[in-house]
């Protein structure tokens, strides 16, 4: 009587372990394919597609929705669509650009997405990213109300004839049609250009939402920095213990308010420095200033 139950667990444990071991040995032996030009196999295809789409729903469903339907959130948002999204996604009648045909996972044409899936989750796509694909996050690059404006226009997107499309918004002028932020006039008169972004009143230095926008200036392709995946590179010094030194650079005392301008600008503080400046908005640089104040090796 009581040896089935024991041999059932018996069997369920060596099959647990036996799938752990293929997966392991998949991943360790390098047999899980990782070229872009080679499609994931369904069964993972159809795992991450549950998983993103479980995922969204879940992180957006508190976010309160603005009005959309303003003809200057319109206006504005197209000009940000044609600056920032339409090399990935194109838009009526225009392709993306060659390089984003390569992406794997393609970026999806998004006349489907502002019809299928709630603002809130568009917002939230936009805003977040979706790791381990070619969506960028924009919640560093644009305030809040710039994604709604383009949440807003995604909306009317659907809407137009190529034609529409191509001639922009009423106030856009004639609109290049492959359009970017630098080169384009009719994009640049309208959308602000990043690093000018600001989004409300500044707050203080919050160690961990510094830590967070590391990832998103790129700090982690040059420093080595404790504690943060994928900082392990050598371009620039490690961070380790910065806030054990007594300089920035060896040139301006270690402060908040000089670390909060090196960061914005180093070059500003040493010409000709190999640090480059990226953009990063002042709350950004006071809480990554912050961050580094925690990489202390005497505590
Ligand atoms: C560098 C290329 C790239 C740029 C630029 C880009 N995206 Fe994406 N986007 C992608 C990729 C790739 C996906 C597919 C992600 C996936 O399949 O999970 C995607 C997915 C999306 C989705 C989800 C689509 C759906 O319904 O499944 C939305 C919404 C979106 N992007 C909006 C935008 C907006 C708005 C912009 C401009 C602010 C933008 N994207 C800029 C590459 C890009
Ligand atoms: C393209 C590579 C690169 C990127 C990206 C980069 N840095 Fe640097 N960083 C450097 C280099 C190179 C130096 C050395 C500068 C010098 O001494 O002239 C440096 C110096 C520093 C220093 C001074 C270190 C010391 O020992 O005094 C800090 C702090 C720093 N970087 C933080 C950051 C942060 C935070 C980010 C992201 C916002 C970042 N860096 C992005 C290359 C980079």
């Amino acid at each position: 009587m009581r040896r089935w139950p024991r041999i059932a667990a018996w069997c369920v444990a060596a099959l647990v372990l036996a799938g752990a071991a293929l997966g392991s040995a998949t991943v360790y032996f390098g047999w899980y394919d990782v070229s872009a030009t080679g499609p994931h196999t369904v069964p993972v295809y159809a795992l991450l597609d549950v998983a993103s789409t479980r995922s969204v729903k879940l992180r957006s469903a508190d976010i309160d929705v603005p009005d959309l339907d303003s003809p200057d959130r319109i206006r504005r948002g197209d000009a940000l669509y044609r600056a920032q999204c339409a090399q990935c996604h194109g838009g009526p009648g225009q392709a993306p650009e060659p390089y984003a045909l390569g992406l794997n996972p393609a970026p999806p044409p998004l006349v489907t997405s502002a019809r299928e899936r709630p603002a809130a989750e568009v917002f939230w796509i936009i805003r977040h990213g979706i790791k381990m694909t070619g969506m960028p996050a924009w919640q560093y690059r644009m305030t809040d109300e710039q994604i709604w404006d383009v949440v807003g226009y995604m909306r009317v997107l659907p809407t137009l004839s190529p034609q529409q499309y191509r001639d922009g918004a009423p106030s856009g002028g004639p609109a290049s049609s492959l359009a970017s932020a630098s080169t384009s006039p009719s994009s640049s008169a309208t959308a602000t250009p990043p690093g000018d972004m600001r989004v409300g009143d500044m707050r203080v230095g919050d160690a961990k939402a510094g830590r967070a926008a590391l990832q998103q200036y790129l700090c982690v392709t040059c420093h080595a920095i404790p504690g943060v995946p994928g900082a392990r590179h050598y371009v620039g010094p490690s961070l380790d213990g910065m806030a054990d030194r007594s300089r920035i650079a060896g040139v301006v005392p270690n402060s908040p308010d000089y670390m909060q301008r090196w960061l914005m600008d180093p070059q500003g503080i040493k010409p000709g420095t190999a640090m480059p400046a990226l953009g990063l908005r002042e709350q950004d640089a006071r809480d990554i200033a912050a961050f580094l104040q925690t990489l202390s090796n005497f505590e």
